[in-house]
């Protein structure tokens, strides 16, 4: 776990900086205990439900390391690309435990991830119409619905927008359960994912019982899946989803469901990416530049929106902290930079952080979602290195890129 022992940051049991010295900056690292605990917590306030599943969603990190840890641990993948339904396999993961759902996908696409046998959530009618046009046919499916209840931290993410890209429409809904029914696919499940960052369990139940109430009408529908999206605390004051509260309102909605419905039960799935790996990840980076400017501190580091871009994307909130603090430092008021030739490349403005020097090196925490997977080469930067910590082992799990990758897929110029 991420802590300070005398001045000095650790993650898990190694020291921040001797880590940054073995395999160099920037530097993402994970600390798996993290991810095993999330799980656990998950597992723990959703046995109230009873029949749950609990995929982990690879978007957020999908690094083949980190799937196949928390596929280890028992848990599902779902998948939002044919690439990611390829990494989960070469991961190791059963392609009977992902789970597929994507606003647009080929029609090559559809077919290897349906001849492998992945299960999938159709976005659309006319994905629909897709797949009943192909030869062999999946013998049931899921429906993603948009119920039109959506929440979120950031309106690029409140998926459930009823005028977003995300799902059929409760009018179309009927439809298409006559369509599966004519070309003989059963709908066995219904889907929703609202948004991302939900720190609210009043969503998620409106949105349950709008597919519960789309169920009763449907009785080949034996699974709900109320996507992910669970909201994880950046900051001290931001409010966090609690999951016991959750999954008790989640089980009270099913069970008087069920009664209503003579005895009828469903199983639930929940898909969350951010609340099962956001926490485990941190990355290490080098000051390369400090001057003072209109009484405040400005810092130059060597990761910018290139290698985490939700500050600037999203104006999302990370912590930074020196990764070695001896607490006498004179705190200042402090913008922190990236190295990137625009002006709105920042990873976290008017900060209180110590005098820090050229070389000094600086954290940014809760970075294991939308960090790496969300990472560019703009300016012609190589991708930063990944290390896994595990207890008492350390894995790279990404090698740094050098310069030569960035030109390995394109023909020299002549
Ligand atoms: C369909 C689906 N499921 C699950 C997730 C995971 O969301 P989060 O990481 O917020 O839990 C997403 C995120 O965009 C998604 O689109």
């Amino acid at each position: 776990m991420i802590r300070y022992v005398d001045g000095a940051l650790y993650i898990g049991s190694y020291r921040a900086r001797d880590l940054a010295e073995r395999y160099g900056t920037p530097l993402y690292v994970y600390d798996t205990d993290h991810i095993s605990e999330a799980v656990a917590r998950l597992r723990g306030s959703l046995s109230i439900v009873g029949d749950v599943d609990i995929y982990y969603s690879m978007k957020a990190n999908s690094n083949p390391h980190i799937v196949r840890f928390i596929y280890g641990l028992g848990v599902g993948i779902e998948t939002t690309s044919a690439g990611e339904v390829y990494i989960a396999i070469e991961s190791g993961v059963d392609p009977g435990r992902i789970m597929f759902t994507s606003p647009g996908v080929s029609l090559s696409e559809l077919r290897y991830i349906i001849e492998n046998g992945v299960r999938i959530n159709v976005n659309s009618i006319g994905q629909l119409k897709m797949i009943c046009g192909l030869d062999t046919k999946p013998e049931a499916i899921g429906l993603r619905i948009n119920t039109g209840v959506a929440s979120g931290h950031h309106r690029y993410v409140a998926t459930g927008d009823p005028h977003s890209k995300f799902g059929i429409s409760l009018e179309d809904a009927d439809r298409a359960f006559r369509i599966a029914e004519e070309c003989g696919i059963t709908i066995e499940r219904l889907h929703s994912h609202i948004g991302s960052g939900i720190a609210d369990a009043e969503p998620y139940i409106e949105n349950l019982s709008i597919l519960l109430n789309l169920a009763s009408k449907h009785r080949g529908v034996t699974e709900i899946d109320i996507g992910g999206g669970f909201g994880i605390k950046y900051r001290d004051e931001d409010p966090e989803l609690n999951i016991d509260d959750l999954a008790e309102a989640v089980s009270k909605t099913i069970e008087s469901w069920m009664k209503r419905s003579g005895g009828r039960s469903v199983r639930l799935a929940v898909e969350p990416g951010r609340f099962i790996v956001a926490r485990s990840g941190v990355l290490l980076a080098r000051v390369l530049d400090v001057f003072h400017r209109g009484g405040r501190q400005v810092v130059i580091v060597e990761s910018g929106f290139n290698h985490l871009i939700r500050p600037v994307l999203y104006g999302s909130y990370h912590r930074v902290v020196p990764a070695e603090n001896s607490g006498s430092r004179e705190i200042l008021d402090t913008d922190i930079y990236g190295p990137l030739c625009e002006s709105g490349d920042y990873l976290a403005l008017s900060r209180k952080l110590p005098k820090l020097s050229v070389g000094d090196l600086v954290a940014v925490l809760d970075v294991g979602a939308y960090g790496m997977v969300m990472a560019s080469t703009y300016n012609s930067k190589p991708l930063p290195a990944e290390i896994m910590v595990s207890g008492g082992e350390v894995r790279v799990i990404r090698y740094r890129q050098g310069f030569r990758d960035l030109l390995s897929l394109i023909p020299k110029p002549r």
